[in-house]
């Protein structure tokens, strides 16, 4: 037998052993997490992936093994030989808290320099030093849990989609540029010179082109690239569970998701979700919840009080719906007495990043009401706005007025936020639903002109074929997002499957036949051959996995993440490249 392991083979790992394997001689390997001396005794806490064991080294059972154990120190890798005896003081916060294992023989297998973190949940060192050390930092019991539930959530997926009839099939990460709307990740190509790909923001043109191809349902779990500023949900690169499907509509696509989704949580949490999934337009989700991703948990909902408020004594409310804004308010249900002076001033700085100029407020108290706008309103109209808002005393009613879409972003983003602080959510529960009915455009103030709200190969609703180009800010796409929790998990649509619709699409979004034929007219050409009519959807894995595991930033999901500035601590990625290597490619930098 090979020397490397000192001729030992592991029977077990340490974190299952039990009291029924009370007397059996075990070979457990791992890293030490503890040494505790004890004059004649020496305990070490044994770990691996699967939990902690103590071991002990006694004179009496070997004085070779207790020699060398004195040596040990935290994260040195060993190999044990020994026997499993009952522990004499049982400790029930430790899996396998009733039995120790007598050490017979000890091998060192690698020794360790001390760690820059702690190897335990309750390290608290800050996350920069933990993603230069991620190799140590995933060590932890906590990140091995996450990691390993994201495995598993995707191979219940792979056996859900391999059991309904998908093939897995990989499409190119080299590529073209592909319109999902953030920014490319271009490569560059030494053989075509000043020629680059773009890494994929997701496979939507190849699964496309599969269906085109006949293979009726498509999946991968795959690398997506998108370049945009990221967020707490958001990695520069992250992984789509993505699926294409043949000869469906609407409600084919979301009947097998809901199955799939239904599937994971089921087997990964034990959780019956019931389906059909709840359903909102996305119309109603901004009425109601300012947001098209709303977080079902609570409530808080927006309420228009534009009819309230048009001839009232506060100019900007007044003037706001004079000159076609909304004025909108939400009631925070006994928070009249949650938010200090500085509490109330933090609410309104958070409106104010959205774009909202100011953050008017109405406590409710046993005396009436208390608010800076009261002076400016009859007792009709404050009686209106407490009626419509159904706001008892306690209450914190907030009120936002300015064109809708800041209004919407500005009680949106506070309602999630005053839930969070009030700590008033549900860990447990899980809401979710469909958003559906999406726009089909988006307008961009800035560069006046429309872009596809979701992507330009979606089609548009039937009965909105008619208002494309009169009417495009009406037009509704056949595009749903799924949606738990508050967080956008997956977003499909079905697919335009006709050349000419295809192309219309391209000139309403403002590309001329050219730009349209040099970016896709491989698409353009491909549905000339007999296109099924397809439609999929895809979700973001981490965002899944970040769901199922109750996690809340979405590096803490990823083995190797990057920093909110997209830089890899651990290589020191991106870093600069050698002279030789942008010679060869033909790159010059140049001084900023
Ligand atoms: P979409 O752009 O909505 O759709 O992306 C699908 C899902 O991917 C996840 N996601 C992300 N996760 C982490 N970091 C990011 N930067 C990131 N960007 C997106 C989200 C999102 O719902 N091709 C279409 C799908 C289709 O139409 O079938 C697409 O990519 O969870
Ligand atoms: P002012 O009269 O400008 O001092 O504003 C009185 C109150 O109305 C303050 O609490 C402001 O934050 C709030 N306010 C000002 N503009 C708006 C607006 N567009 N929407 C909501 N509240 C506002």
């Amino acid at each position: 037998m090979g020397e490397l392991l000192g001729g030992m083979k592991r029977t077990h790992m340490c974190g299952v052993l039990e009291s029924k394997d009370i007397g059996k001689e075990v070979i457990l390997m791992g890293w030490v997490q503890k040494r505790r001396d004890l004059g004649g005794l020496i305990f070490v806490d044994l770990r691996d992936r699967e939990g902690l064991v103590q071991i002990v080294f006694d004179t009496d059972v070997s004085e070779a093994a207790f020699r060398k154990a004195e040596k040990l120190r935290g994260e040195f890798v060993i190999a044990a030989r020994g026997e499993v005896r009952r522990r004499e003081s049982i400790n029930p916060n430790l899996k396998t808290g009733e039995i120790e294992v007598f050490v017979k023989e000890l091998k060192i297998l690698s020794e360790s320099e001390i760690p820059p973190i702690h190897i335990n949940d309750e390290d608290d060192a800050g996350e920069r030093l933990r993603l230069k050390y991620r190799y140590l930092d995933l060590r932890k019991p906590k990140m091995q849990k996450v990691l390993r539930t994201r495995s598993r959530i995707a191979s219940k997926v792979r056996e859900f989609l391999d059991e309904n009839g998908f093939s897995d099939i990989e499409t190119p990460v080299l590529t073209k540029p592909t319109p999902e709307g953030a920014r490319d990740y271009l490569v560059p190509s030494r053989v075509n010179q000043g020629k680059f790909y773009a890494l994929p923001q997701s496979p939507q043109i190849f699964k496309q082109l599969l269906m085109v191809s006949g293979f009726d349902k498509y999946y991968q779990i795959v690398k997506c690239f998108r370049d945009e500023d990221l967020r707490a949900d958001r990695q520069p690169e992250f992984t789509q569970i993505d699926i294409e499907m043949s000869f469906v509509d609407v409600e084919d696509v979301l009947e097998i998701n809901e199955r799939l989704i239904a599937k994971v949580f089921k087997d990964i949490r034990g959780i019956e979700l019931s389906t059909p999934f709840m359903r909102m337009t996305y119309n109603e989700a901004m009425e109601r919840y300012g947001s098209d991703k709303p977080d079902l948990r609570f409530g808080y909902e927006l309420k228009d009080l534009n009819d309230i408020v048009k001839d009232c004594g506060f100019g900007v409310f007044a003037n706001t719906v004079k000159d076609g804004g909304d004025v909108k308010a939400i009631n925070i249900d006994g928070g009249g007495e949650k938010f200090s002076k500085k509490g109330m001033k933090n609410l309104e700085k958070l409106a104010k990043t959205y774009g909202a100029k100011g953050l008017a407020w109405m406590k409710m108290t046993d005396e009436g009401v208390d608010s800076p706008i009261a002076k400016f309103l009859s007792l009709e109209d404050v009686k209106a706005v407490v009626n419509k808002m159904e706001a008892k005393a306690g209450d914190l009613i907030l009120f936002v007025a300015d064109k809708p879409s800041i209004v919407y972003a500005a009680l949106g983003a506070l309602r999630v936020e005053i839930a969070r602080k009030l700590e008033i959510i549900d860990d447990s529960n899980f809401k979710v639903l469909w958003v559906t009915d999406f726009p089909l455009f988006e307008y961009d103030e800035d560069e006046d002109r429309y872009y596809a709200k979701h992507h330009p190969f979606t089609s548009p609703s039937e009965e909105d074929l008619e208002i494309l180009e009169s009417n495009p800010e009406n037009a509704r796409a056949k595009a749903y997002d799924l949606v738990i929790n508050g967080s956008e998990v997956g977003g499909g649509s079905i697919r335009i499957h006709d050349s000419s619709l295809q192309q219309r699409m391209f000139k309403a979004l403002g590309f001329t036949e050219e730009e349209a034929r040099e970016k896709f007219g491989f698409l353009i050409d491909a549905f000339k051959y007999g296109t099924p009519p397809h439609g999929g959807i895809a979700y973001g894995l981490d965002r899944l996995t970040m769901i199922l595991t109750d996690t809340d930033n979405i590096r803490d999901v990823i083995a190797f993440p990057k920093t909110q500035d997209a830089k890899c601590l651990l290589t020191d990625a991106p870093a600069l490249a050698d002279e030789k290597q942008l010679e060869e490619l033909k790159i010059e930098l140049t001084e900023d």
